[in-house]
């Protein structure tokens, strides 16, 4: 882990180097950078790790940090695992002989991590854990995040809002999914709708048909979709309302954790004859995906929690500038992220309700997507 005494001694070191390297003829490498063409910064050589290419807010989560890195002139290594956590443990281990001297890694099945991690930390590489938390480890030195539990939260309180449940309305057909069992985020996306919602559940104002009902908090894996996937949350949707509502009864709201899963709950609810406007339930989603933003568009989604991930790479960028600079990096919590061997120090940033009504003013304006993006001209 890069100390801030360590570091500072690598910056003093780089300094006598880079004159040493001053007079190298021209051609060499600058400083010790490592990494395939130890080109770039020596004293900055990043390998981000990401989880997979096919939700769109990963591309734009590696490549917006990727830039802000090479602008500083910093080496950096960025890979995506499709998905597959054997890969991401290769593409980590490739990172560390490639000479990372800082991993940010955002994890597939964050238990999976722990040997190449710890690994990594044996030879002083510093560990970021990038929007989900490396579990089970105490090779991890920080934590960048939006704030998971607000998200969960967001989705519940957005629901008793629109429904009128804490006037007393109801019951209300409902119909409840969780995140993938593998990844820690899901586990406070779910406790932070659940917080909201059980207490309905318990008074008879949300009903189950499907049975499909996180009796605890902790049991909310068993609702959950693995890999976040379109197709098995189209599948699931298929399977309740085949199965639960035979009778004509209709669901009327869905508490989907992310928008990749909200999509497939909306295609089965389209093949089943559902109608905007007409028998549409209220479904929750996160994420801002270009495809739901226009869901949203078109009645099909009631609203997503938006994460402006633009944010969150800043905030790593300025953590690895803290490292380098051989200064502790700021955090805003070092109390919720308990990984099971070590609170993380974190940096939590705010997600935020989106809505039709912000999809110009907010989404559009921020520059987060362009109108061609969402199908407005
Ligand atoms: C979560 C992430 C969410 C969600 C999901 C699918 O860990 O925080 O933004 O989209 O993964 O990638």
């Amino acid at each position: 882990m890069f100390t801030v005494k360590k570091l500072a001694t690598m910056f003093v070191a780089g300094g006598v180097l880079a004159s040493l390297a001053a007079c190298a003829p021209p051609g060499a490498p600058a400083g010790g950078g490592g990494g395939e063409g130890g080109e770039g910064g020596a004293d900055c050589n990043v390998g981000i790790s990401m989880p997979t290419r096919s939700l769109e807010r990963w591309i734009n989560d590696g490549e917006n940090l990727q830039q802000l890195l090479e602008e500083d002139g910093c080496t950096v290594d960025l890979q995506y695992a499709d998905n597959r956590t054997e890969q991401q443990i290769t593409q980590i281990q490739n990172q560390v002989a490639g000479g990372a001297q800082i991993l940010v890694v955002a994890a597939i099945d964050a238990a999976t991590l722990g040997p190449v991690l710890e690994d990594a930390a044996s030879q002083d590489i510093t560990i970021i854990a990038y929007d989900r938390l490396l579990t089970g480890t105490e090779a991890v030195d920080y934590y960048a995040t939006f704030d998971n539990y607000q998200v969960g939260q967001l989705q519940g309180q957005f629901i008793e809002e629109e429904l009128g449940l804490a006037d007393g309305e109801g019951p209300y057909n409902f119909e409840p999914f969780a995140g993938s069992p593998d990844d820690n985020n899901a586990g406070f996306f779910f406790q932070g709708a659940w917080d909201v919602l059980q207490p309905y559940v318990e008074s008879g104002q949300l009903v189950i048909p499907s049975g499909k009902l996180s009796a605890t908090n902790d049991d909310w894996k068993s609702i959950g979709i693995l890999g976040w996937g379109s197709q098995d949350a189209q599948d699931e949707m298929d399977n309740r309302l085949q199965s639960f509502y035979t009778g004509g009864q209709k669901v009327e709201v869905v508490l989907s954790p992310n928008d990749s899963l909200a999509l497939g709950i909306e295609a089965s609810l389209k093949s089943a004859g559902y109608q905007p406007g007409v028998d549409w339930p209220l479904i929750t989603g996160q994420d801002a995906d270009k495809a739901n933003v226009q869901a949203i568009l078109n009645d099909e989604q009631a609203m997503t929690v938006w994460k402006d991930t633009r944010e969150l790479g800043k905030r790593v960028h300025e953590m690895i500038k803290s490292l380098t600079a051989g200064e502790e990096p700021e955090v805003n919590d070092t109390e919720t992220y308990d990984n099971g061997v070590k609170v993380v120090p974190s940096y939590l940033l705010d997600p935020q309700v989106v809505v039709k009504e912000d999809v110009e003013p907010v989404l559009i304006e921020s520059g987060f997507l362009d109108p061609a993006d969402v199908g407005l001209s």
